[in-house]
């Protein structure tokens, strides 16, 4: 949620940060501001509502020339999107400050501040900040401690960037539950929540520690940890590409990462497989031990990331014969639970910095699980630097809202785990050969998936006008079509539900008649005939059936049946293969609808607060 990006440099670093804006814009985009401190000592701020291309048309008629400044884009949280919401918030005409996150005690110090004379213009829970801050300043005279001693007053989670007219060239930063890193330049040095944001400038990035205050000039880089001491943090190099972050050829970042999926599922795969075996060391050298051990799996995640836990449930039970629970991190973290012995705790992220999926981390250990394992698709994340072990996806960024691949690397990655720990608990060497084969062949028959891109276009036209649609699937493919309900309500607006076939007659055939599409996953496994009666149920009462399936299946195309043949896949990795063309037809029915395919209403990609 929410962007920020910052720049000292020896030129001006107007268009550094509208750079750093547009690449963080999947993050927030209801307004976006920046200030930046011109050569005669004033800080001088630009605000504006909507998107990033909104604030650079008006800079564009009015450039800011200055070495130092501090960006913003916002996903509102506290007031709505304003202008005068908008970030950065200043005390005064001296001090401003770009915040990600939320500061849980701002009413109190609203109402300290505006009692001894500061002046709040906005509804924000920022503005409180850049109060608290110049009131410390006033009280030090120093703004590293000013900053730090700010900080002692304010509970929540937050990332904050700030500047001050009287300390030019310096900035102060700081992380408490919300990503910052700074990026390492030469001459010059940057500061962003996402280093996304700085790959125009540099691919050198120090990951802040929770709790660390950095201060950064053009020339040198100091930061403090929680306990005030000086340290000393490791630079490391981006590794993935500056193209990775670009449109390329497609119309969307959405089309264009479905369409990497057959690439960035083998480079998961990469390194992790012999001919025959999942190389356990994949998921760290000591993770033999632990997965002999292992009795139980609870896993917690977030959207999609909760799909792809749904998804392994089926495949922990049926190949390792261990019991898994899976729940969604913000149910997980506010109850009560037993915690089995030798229970691993799995959490699965694509940005690894989503709130309630660390949240139930951080409490998982003080709770006595054997340990935790992280799937995730951000090196240096939070979640990736607090577990035990990690499998990294390798999906390379996503910037679509909607997330794609990262979902396909999260099965992968959750199938080599599930393997690995099976193993231990009587996984039989032929079967394991059979997966590991069978995975090798997968990127190829995405890719034949991919190719059917045409038709399901031609397919998406019967969506544009319906409001409502049902998603179903039996076993490993009932997440399947949650997922592919979710991505369909969330970048086309229409209402989608998923349901598992079965409970079709429980309750939610009463909504089927003509007016309602349904999807389905249904390939040629042991569910199949089931499966078939439940798409009697819906024909019998005029639903409309889009079906995805394989040659074998017998299902045919007739009046009201509209049937997508995919290639025959293992029964195991259905899961993965059929997700495909399910965003495939969200995509497709976003675009004919004209909705914003890459920055959905209300949605931002990475959600750092609760
Ligand atoms: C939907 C989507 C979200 C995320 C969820 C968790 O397309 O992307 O549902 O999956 O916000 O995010 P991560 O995986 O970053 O923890």
């Amino acid at each position: 949620m929410c962007g920020i990006v910052g720049a000292v440099a020896q030129r001006d670093v107007q268009g550094i940060l509208l750079e750093g804006l547009h690449r963080l814009e999947y993050r927030g985009y209801d307004s976006a501001g920046m200030a930046i401190l011109t050569p005669n000592g004033t800080v001088q701020r630009q605000r504006e509502v909507g998107k990033v291309s909104a604030l650079a048309d008006l800079i564009e008629a009015s450039p800011i020339k200055g070495h130092s400044g501090i960006a913003h884009t916002r996903w509102a949280t506290h007031g709505r999107p304003s202008v005068l919401n908008a970030h950065p918030h200043m005390s005064g005409d001296r001090l401003a400050v770009v915040h990600n996150g939320i500061i849980e005690n701002f009413q109190p110090l609203r109402e300290e501040l505006a009692n001894e004379g500061y002046d709040f213009t906005s509804e924000t829970d920022t503005e409180v900040v850049a109060h608290l801050i110049e009131r410390c300043y006033r009280q030090t005279g120093d703004f590293v401690a000013a900053v730090k001693k700010a900080l002692t007053q304010i509970h929540g989670a937050y990332a904050l960037a700030v500047m001050h007219a009287d300390e030019p060239g310096r900035l102060v930063v700081t992380r408490e539950g919300s990503p910052l890193v700074i990026g390492v330049g030469i001459g010059e040095n940057f500061i962003a929540s996402d280093q996304l944001a700085l790959l125009s400038v540099t691919d050198r990035f120090i990951f802040l520690e929770e709790g660390d205050v950095a201060e950064i000039t053009q020339d040198e880089i100091r930061i403090w940890d929680r306990d005030d001491t000086l340290v000393e943090r490791p630079v490391s190099r981006y590794e993935h590409g500056v193209d990775a972050v670009d449109k390329g050829e497609y119309r969307h970042f959405m089309l264009k990462e479905i369409h990497e999926q057959p690439r960035v599922i083998k480079a998961t795969l990469e390194g992790r497989l012999t001919d025959s075996r999942v190389l356990e060391q994949a998921l760290g050298t000591d993770a033999g031990a632990l997965l002999e051990n292992v009795r139980h799996v609870q896993i917690v995640a977030c959207g999609t990331s909760y799909h792809a836990g749904m998804v392994a449930r089926y495949w922990i039970e049926e190949l390792a014969g261990i019991p898994c629970s899976v729940e969604v991190a913000s149910e997980y973290r506010y109850r009560k639970h037993v915690v089995q012995p030798d229970t691993l705790f799995l959490t699965i992220s694509q940005s690894g910095e989503t709130a309630d999926t660390l949240a139930a981390l951080r409490m998982a250990k003080k709770d006595g699980f054997l340990a935790a394992l992280a799937i995730c698709n951000v090196p240096g994340s939070s979640l990736v630097r607090e577990s035990d072990l990690v499998v990294m996806t390798q999906a390379g960024p996503e910037i679509g809202v909607a997330s794609t691949k990262a979902f396909t690397t999260q099965l992968i990655a959750l199938m080599l785990f599930t393997v690995a720990l099976a193993r231990h608990h009587g996984l039989p060497a032929e079967l394991e050969a059979d997966i590991v084969r069978e995975l090798r062949m997968l990127p190829g028959k995405v890719q034949d998936v991919l190719s059917l891109d045409g038709s399901i276009e031609t397919m998406a036209r019967h969506f544009v006008e319906k409001s409502h649609s049902l998603f179903l699937g039996r076993g490993s493919l009932y997440p399947v079509a949650m997922e592919g309900a979710l991505k369909l309500k969330e970048i086309s607006y229409i209402h989608a539900e998923a349901y598992p076939a079965g409970e079709l007659k429980h309750g939610p055939l009463a909504l089927v008649d003509s007016e309602m599409p349904v999807i389905t996953v249904a390939p040629n496994n042991e569910l199949l005939d089931k499966l078939k009666s439940n798409l009697q149920e819906v024909r019998a009462r005029g639903g409309e059936l889009f079906v995805f399936t394989d040659q074998h299946a017998s299902l045919h195309e007739e009046e009201g049946v509209h049937v997508m043949s995919l290639p025959e896949v293992h029964n195991l990795l259905a899961p993965i293969l059929y997700t495909v063309p399910l965003q495939l037809l969200s995509y497709h029915v976003a675009v004919l609808k004209g909705t914003d395919v890459d920055q959905p209403r209300n949605l931002a990609k990475s959600v750092t607060v609760e």
